[in-house]
C-alpha cells in the first residue's frame, strides 16, 4: 500500500461498525516502516482523543493458579504436574489489597485459574469486604462461571470482569481448548455485560494454527462486542505445555493488533500487558503505550507466591519487590511525555458520546 492508501484503509475502518476483514489484513500485513509510522500514529492519536495522555494503574493479585481447564498455550493448564498449586487465604488476598490500596491505588484485579471448586460465597465475602472498606473497583478474572456466579459477585459489589476470548474463531478455539466450549464463552461474555459488569475480553497473538484471517476476525470481535476493555497479548511458549515448541507471537504483530484495536474500539481501556514486559526478556510495553494502549497492570500477589503463577517462563518483575513499580513505572511513562493516573479508570463508554469521523 502507498502511505495515502494505508490512511483511506485507516479512516475506513476507524468509521465503519462494521470493519471489513479484508481491510483490516491489509493492515496486518504492513511491513513498510512509513505506513506502520502511519498505523502508530493514527492509533495514537485516537487514543489521545478519546482517553487522554494519563496511563492507568491496575494491580492485580492472582489468587490461585488452580486450573481445571486444558489452554494448550498456558503454564496453569490442568495436565502441567509440575506446577506447585496454591492458594491464598482470605485473609492474604485482604492484606494484598490493603498494601495496593495503601500504596494510592484504586483498582484491583482478582484473577486465578479457572477452579472447579471455587467457592463463590468465598468470593463474595471477599468482594464485599473490599468494597465496604476501601474506595476500589473491584475487576474479578476467573474464568467461565455460572450466570448465577456471576450476578452473586455483581451485587456483592464486583465492578469489571476480564474473560478474554483468546481466538474469536471457533475452530482455532476448539484445537486449542479441548473439551472445552467457545459458545460457552461467548456465553459467558453475554452475560457479564448483561448483568452491567464493565466487560473486557482480547486474545493471543501468534497461536499455533493462526492465520491473519483469524486476527482480521478477532478485530472484528472487538468492535461487535463494544468491550469496556481490550487486552492483547503476545503467546509465549511455556515448557510444560504442548506448545512448548513453538514460536512467540511476534511483537510487531501484537503491536498492529493494539493499534486496530484502539481505532476500532476507540475509549476501551487497553493494556500494555505483563506478556509485553517479558517478551524475550525486554520490556516492550513503551512501544505498546506509543500503539494505543493506556493501562499497565503490574502484580502485587505476594512474592512467595508470585513464581507460581508461570502462565509463560520469565514473567516480568517476579522477583522485584512490588513497592518499587510505581517509581519504575513513573519513569517509563514520564518518558513518553504521558503520566500516570491512579484513579479508578472506569469505562469511559457509558459517560462519553464521540461522534463517528470527528477525528481527522
Ligand atoms: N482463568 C482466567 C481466564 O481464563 O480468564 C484467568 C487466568 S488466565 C491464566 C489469564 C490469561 O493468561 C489468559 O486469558 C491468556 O490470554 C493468558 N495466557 C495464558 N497462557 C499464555 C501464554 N503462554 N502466553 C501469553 N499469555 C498467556
Ligand atoms: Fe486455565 Fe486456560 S489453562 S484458563
Amino acid at each position: 500500500m502507498t502511505g495515502s492508501h494505508v490512511q483511506t484503509v485507516l479512516e475506513r475502518i476507524y468509521a465503519t461498525e462494521a470493519p471489513e476483514l479484508a481491510d483490516v489484513e491489509a493492515v496486518l500485513r504492513i511491513t513498510d516502516g512509513d505506513e506502520l509510522g502511519r498505523l502508530f500514529d493514527f492509533a495514537n492519536e485516537v487514543r489521545r482523543w478519546f482517553v487522554g495522555d494519563g496511563v492507568l494503574l491496575r494491580r492485580i493479585v492472582e489468587f490461585s493458579n488452580v486450573c481445571r481447564n486444558t489452554c494448550q498455550y498456558c503454564g496453569l493448564n490442568r495436565g502441567n504436574d509440575r506446577l506447585q498449586r496454591y492458594r491464598l487465604t482470605k485473609e492474604e488476598i485482604l492484606a494484598a489489597v490493603g498494601n495496593i490500596r495503601a500504596a494510592g491505588i484504586k483498582t484491583v484485579v482478582l484473577q486465578s485459574g479457572e477452579e472447579d471448586d471455587l467457592d463463590a460465597d468465598w468470593l463474595r465475602e471477599i468482594v464485599e469486604e473490599i468494597k465496604s472498606s476501601r474506595d476500589a473497583a473491584v475487576t474479578l478474572c476467573v474464568g467461565e462461571r455460572r450466570r448465577e456466579e456471576y450476578r452473586l459477585w455483581k451485587e456483592a459489589g464486583a465492578d469489571r470482569y476480564l474473560l478474554k476470548i483468546e481466538t474469536s474463531d471457533p475452530g482455532l478455539y476448539g484445537q486449542l481448548h479441548a473439551g472445552m466450549s467457545f459458545e460457552n464463552r461467548r456465553r459467558c461474555l453475554r452475560d457479564l455485560a448483561e448483568l452491567g459488569y464493565q466487560t473486557g475480553s482480547g486474545d493471543l497473538v501468534g497461536l499455533k494454527g493462526q492465520t491473519l484471517r483469524h486476527l482480521a476476525g478477532d478485530v472484528q470481535f472487538f468492535k461487535q462486542g463494544n468491550f469496556d476493555m481490550i487486552s492483547i497479548s503476545p503467546f509465549i511458549p511455556h515448557p510444560q505445555t504442548p506448545l512448548a515448541e513453538e514460536p512467540a507471537g511476534d511483537l510487531l504483530m501484537t503491536l498492529k493488533m493494539t493499534a486496530l484495536a484502539r481505532i476500532v474500539s476507540r475509549d476501551a481501556h487497553i493494556p500494555a500487558t505483563t506478556a509485553l514486559g517479558s517478551l524475550h526478556g525486554r520490556d516492550e510495553r513503551p512501544k505498546v503505550l506509543a500503539a494505543g494502549a493506556n493501562v499497565i497492570m503490574p502484580n502485587f500477589t505476594p512474592a512467595s507466591y508470585r513464581r507460581h503463577y508461570e502462565i509463560y517462563p520469565n514473567k516480568r518483575c517476579v522477583n522485584e519487590d512490588a513497592r518499587a513499580c510505581p517509581a519504575c513505572l513513573e519513569q517509563m511513562v514520564g518518558a513518553m511525555g504521558r503520566w500516570v493516573d491512579y484513579a479508578r479508570g472506569d469505562s469511559l463508554k457509558r459517560s462519553l458520546k464521540c461522534e463517528v469521523g470527528s477525528l481527522k
